[in-house]
């Protein structure tokens, strides 16, 4: 969708995501292995989830595993897949009752099959969630989603489906993998890292940014309200005055 307007600014966010950081470092101040840091990190997405929904948000982005992860030692990745496949599982049935739907967005045909058939089982079960739609960012890096809309929309073109001068900022939104889907009002990344990681580019041009020091796997409800409340303080001017947007 094309950049939100101010008549938008509503007390809580339609749209949240979320950069889920500092797993590995969670678990070396604990002394365990990296991946011990990835398990702990569920209770904490549950929570997210659970406090998003309950507080009237309608979507939650969580970015899970990113195109440059795929750089970590093969091991981690395996294991990372491995909690993947039987965290969708255990969690379908509490989506389900909660009328949560979800949704993943990125290359997720370079996944697992295994991850593949769990994702599509559990979108199929959820379809009907009307709550909340969870999005799942997998495989998934701005870059590759501005690539793949271009590719997209170059396709049309060349087919003559598209007229290059027909193009605008929604013709460009409506070829995103979050098509549909409100650009998101906040952005919550956790372990204190100040940067984007090559997440939501286009989207997130005028999204508010709530960085915490907490550790993903610390991240409890009650930080989620905080970084609500936190939002709720900002000043969205979209480029405009302050002044202005008190007359209209
Ligand atoms: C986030 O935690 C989880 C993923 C990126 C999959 P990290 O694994 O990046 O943890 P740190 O940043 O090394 O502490
Ligand atoms: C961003 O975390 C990706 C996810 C949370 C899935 P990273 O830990 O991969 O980010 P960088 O590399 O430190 O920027
Ligand atoms: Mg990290």
């Amino acid at each position: 969708m094309a950049a939100r307007s101010e008549k938008d600014t509503s007390p809580i966010p339609a749209h949240v995501a979320v950069i889920m950081d500092g797993n590995g470092r969670w678990a070396k101040q604990k002394g365990g292995l990296r991946i011990f840091g990835h398990q702990s990190a569920i209770t904490a997405v549950r929570e997210t989830v659970e406090a998003a929904a309950e507080a009237g948000v309608r979507f939650l982005t969580l970015y899970a595993f990113s195109t440059e992860n795929w750089a970590r030692p093969a091991h981690e990745v395996t294991a990372l897949m491995q909690l993947l496949v039987h965290t969708i599982r255990q969690e379908t049935p509490t989506l389900l009752k909660n009328s949560i739907r979800l949704q993943a967005i990125g290359q997720t045909e370079s996944l697992p099959v295994s991850c593949q058939r769990e994702l599509a089982e559990a979108m199929e079960l959820t379809q009907a969630g009307s709550r909340m739609t969870l999005v799942l960012a997998l495989s998934y890096s701005g870059r590759w989603d501005l690539t793949q809309a271009s590719r997209r929309m170059a396709t049309e073109v060349a087919a003559g489906r598209l007229q290059p001068d027909q193009i605008t900022e929604q013709t460009m939104a409506g070829f995103l993998s979050t098509a549909g889907i409100p650009d998101p009002e906040l952005l919550i990344r956790t372990s204190g890292e100040q940067r984007i990681s090559n997440f939501l580019l286009w989207q997130l041009a005028y999204t508010e940014l709530y960085i915490t020091n907490l550790l993903w796997p610390d991240f409890r409800r009650e930080h989620f309200q905080e970084a609500l409340q936190a939002y709720q303080q900002r000043e969205r001017r979209f480029g405009k005055t302050s002044e202005q947007l008190t007359v209209s």
